[in-house]
């Protein structure tokens, strides 16, 4: 393996003049192109200016909860044919919709350890919501980032590391935005866990916002994401979607993000802050509620907006800044054969083929789903990514792969097919079949769901193995005596989790502890009591208490399939049967009780009105803590074993570039040019009010002003941000078995001093091997990898303790292991 030091800072100074009415905070910095964005801002820049101010509004507000054909619209520009955006779920495919397909979960895509099946991934669902003709997709995630093993909605995203977090949303990101849909970063920030959601107020200190819960997004935004979705949670107090220091400064400054910034679904409380703090699009536009209204307008931006840029509250720099990063961003991914976009053509709010455009209003009764199918080939790719991503937990005895045994029995409800249909349950949430994928708004309709039985006794058939299953969780009695006569007995066992606003088994989203659900515990114990060869495969959410499987003889193998989606069984068909070996890892911690992880969750605020909570584990969840706590897991991160054996030597760590980093704080000091504004506004009371006649549906968001009086002011100045650079590593595996195999070798560092956990992930990379072969890995680090965020010069810095770089198979089980050259011009010290 080789390592590369590549180096890349990200990071910016603000220039706030003593006049500015906004010096107190961090003015909104206004797009300015960049690397990857040129063309597409000068694009934007060109339509804005062609814009009225209402049809700018229009850009940046919706249109109202089941206003229109998708989970968020916005206006539209009916003079000039454009059509508004279409916002749809979610982060594994489209959410209310047919013959679509249902992907792993995030947290699969994090498993398989594979930029490529990451990529690929993307791409396949950025061809799903495009065919759909939808503008964004709702994802991918990485907040929730897994800060708590109990998170409800953990599994929308990629891991509980943010360097795993980060590649997973770069490569899903640029799969996406490669098929002509703008993808969505998510949920920016600190959306840790959904108890409180709403209300809860986060602090964290500086070091860790950037070096644990930021960095996923700055990967994101690297990559090019063109929009991000700011959080329901308060930050230090401050709503995020109208903190301006996480929106203004960290986001749009430090990260250099030139996209825009939409609110959750309900997540803006005021019509000024927001817009004053950096949000660019107010989603779903009115309040979700009849019962909350905003007189006259309905909505906090809509007409309302267009007032306060005509009384001067809202800077017109500000409004024209909103829309022309909502456009570059349209315009970033409308390239090549995806220059043409397709309408809407289907409907969240009914699967008739006509039914109400507007169900807000119960108005407009036309053609609103076409059934388009927009499947492809994907299912080939879904069932290969839910088998790279099943972990192998425990194989004892080689009872995996099984070879043509005489006879199986499944077990568990979790093996089955919900009788009703594998979409019965509201955005998937209960557990009456096999769980494919969690709850909530990140869930989509399975075409069809391939129930572990289903794969597993078609197979028997072919090889003439004996089959029979117990789909009853609770008679042990039938369990242990079925389980007598079979030569291997497969047990299928849940625990599930998903966002707040349903609840499963008592669950309001967040797991409430690790046990397995519906019996799950005895009925292993029960099947395990008189089958010496039992297989335990998990479809959980997360991880579960697994030390007394582990521990059990008669369990001979357990498989974490975590959420597979659609092709579940025959992903599991491939592992079981090894024509697939597994290769993925396991993206977060196995332990027994959530306290083991060091970081809880609040189910139980003191003052329940006003939830606070300060993540004092720093930047030490998941393994950091277990390895500063020297506490062994259960199952480690990054742990996951194979049907064959690997070997690892040769580790050779080159520096290729010794960079000097100038902070961009130095660089960027001082006062830019005023901010640019694109056309002209008619302030004329008269161009602002809707046309004569035009019937107004209610409660529809509409731009227009409602007739009262408006005034005009002048609009105050901004901030920059720059980018600095960075240095480079290798090591060789090889494949010490009888079988072809994956391997993904992790690299970690070693930052040194006690503040720094004993290692990180920077590091990994699938790699395949026949018996015997082996191949030199090469693994490339960046500046920001090998540094640490000072909160003082507020820059990544290196600091001058000790380095090393630790090459293995899991962030326990290190196999080599190297001092860290230090940068020209730094001198470690050990620490
Ligand atoms: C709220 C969820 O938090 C968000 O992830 C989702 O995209 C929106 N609802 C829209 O459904």
């Amino acid at each position: 393996m080789a390592v590369f030091l590549r180096l890349a800072v990200v990071a910016a100074a603000t220039a706030a003049a003593a006049s500015d009415p906004y010096a107190a905070g961090y003015p909104s910095p206004w797009a300015s192109g960049g690397p990857g964005w040129d063309e597409a801002y000068a694009k934007a820049k060109e339509f804005v200016s062609g814009l009225t101010l209402l049809e700018k509004v229009n850009l940046t507000s919706g249109t109202g909860w089941q206003a229109d054909e998708c989970v968020g619209n916005t206006g539209s520009v009916p003079r000039l044919g454009f059509r508004g955006f279409c916002m749809q779920d979610g982060p594994l495919g489209i959410r209310f919709t047919d013959q679509n397909s249902a992907f792993p979960a995030g947290i699969n895509a994090g498993a398989t350890f594979s930029r490529r099946l990451m990529r690929l991934r993307g791409e396949a669902m950025g061809e799903e919501f495009y065919g759909k003709g939808i503008d964004v997709q709702l994802g991918p995630a990485s907040g929730p980032l897994g800060r708590v093993p109990q998170g409800g909605r953990n599994w929308e995203g990629f891991g509980a590391d943010p360097y795993l977090a980060g590649v997973g949303m770069a490569e899903t990101i640029q799969g996406i935005q490669s098929r002509g849909v703008i993808a969505c970063a998510k949920h920016w920030l600190l959306n840790e866990q959904e108890t409180y959601r709403e209300k809860v107020s986060v602090t964290v200190d500086d070091r860790t916002m950037h070096e644990l819960y930021m960095w996923p997004f700055a990967d994101a935004v690297r990559a090019g994401v063109g929009s991000v979705m700011c959080s329901y949670n308060k930050i230090e107090s401050i709503y995020a979607c109208e903190n301006n220091w996480t929106t203004n400064y960290l986001l749009k400054n430090e990260l250099n993000f030139q996209g825009f910034v939409m609110s959750d679904w309900g997540a803006q409380h005021t019509k000024l802050g927001s817009a004053l703090s950096g949000l660019d699009m107010a989603m779903p536009g009115d309040f979700m509620s009849a019962s909350k209204t905003y007189p006259p307008y309905n909505a906090m931006w809509g007409g309302n907006l267009t007032e306060s840029v005509l009384r001067g509250e809202v800077p017109q720099w500000r409004l024209d800044d909103m829309v022309v990063r909502i456009m570059a961003a349209y315009f970033k991914v409308h390239t090549g054969k995806y220059t043409a976009r397709p309408d809407t053509n289907f409907y969240s709010w009914s699967q008739n083929a006509v039914d109400f455009l507007h169900k807000s209003s119960k108005t407009h009764r036309q053609v609103v789903n076409k059934f388009v199918n927009v499947q492809g080939n994907h299912a080939a790719l879904i069932r290969e990514i839910g088998a790279k991503s099943t972990v192998l937990l425990k194989n004892t005895y080689s009872a995996l792969p099984l070879r043509r045994p005489t006879s199986i029995a499944v077990f568990g409800r979790d093996a089955h097919d919900d009788p009703a249909g594998p979409n019965a349950c509201p955005d998937r949430a209960c557990i009456n079949g096999t769980v494919a994928m969690g709850w909530g708004s990140g869930t989509a309709n399975f075409p069809y769901l391939i129930a572990p039985v289903t794969a597993l006794r078609a197979r028997a058939l072919a090889d003439a193995t004996l089959f029979a299953n117990i789909s009853d969780n609770y008679n042990l009695s039938a369990a242990a005596s079925l389980a007598a006569s079979a030569s291997a007995a497969l047990v299928f066992v849940t625990a599930n989790s998903g966002e707040a606003y349903l609840s499963v088994d008592a669950n309001a989203g967040d797991r409430n502890n690790l046990t397995l659900w519906d019996n799950g515990s005895a009925l292993v114990a029960a099947v395990a009591s008189t089958n010496p060869n039992t297989i335990v495969i998990l479809h959980t959410a997360g991880p579960v208490a697994l030390a007394a499987l582990k521990a059990n003889p008669n369990v001979t193998a357990i498989l974490w399939a975590g959420l597979p989606g659609q092709e579940s069984g025959n992903a599991i068909l491939d592992v079981l049967y090894g024509a697939v070996n597994p290769q993925a890892k396991s993206p977060f911690t196995w332990a027994e009780t959530p306290e083991a992880y060091g970081a809880t969750p609040m189910f139980k605020a003191a003052d329940p009105l006003n939830p606070a909570q300060t993540f004092d584990e720093g930047v030490f969840i998941d393994y950091r803590h277990f390895q500063r706590s020297n506490t062994r897991p259960t199952y480690e991160f990054g742990f996951g074993l194979s049907y064959t054996a690997f070997g690892y030597a040769n580790l050779r760590v080159t520096p290729v570039v010794d960079g000097v980093a100038v902070p961009a704080a130095v660089v960027n000091a001082g006062r830019t040019a005023a901010a640019p504004t694109f056309g002209t506004v008619d302030r004329r009371l008269e161009a602002n009010l809707a046309p004569e006649g035009f019937e107004k549906v209610w409660p529809y968001v509409y731009p227009w002003l409602s007739g009262r009086n408006v005034s005009v002011a002048p609009a105050p100045g901004a901030a920059v941000t720059a980018m600095t650079n960075g240095s480079a590593q290798g090591a060789d595996v090889s494949n010490e078995g009888e079988v072809a195999g994956t391997e993904v070798p992790q690299l970690y560092v070693q930052l040194g001093g006690t503040e720094n956990p004993w290692g990180v992930l920077r590091g990994f990379e699938d790699v395949h091997l026949e018996p015997g072969e082996t191949k030199t890995v090469v693994f490339e680090l960046t500046r920001r990898d090998i540094s640490n965020w000072n909160t003082t010069s507020q820059n990544w810095e290196i600091w001058g303790k000790e380095k090393f770089v630790f090459v293995g198979s899991s962030s326990e089980k290190i196999r080599l292991n190297a001092t860290l050259p230090a940068p020209k011009g730094l001198r470690w010290t050990a620490s």
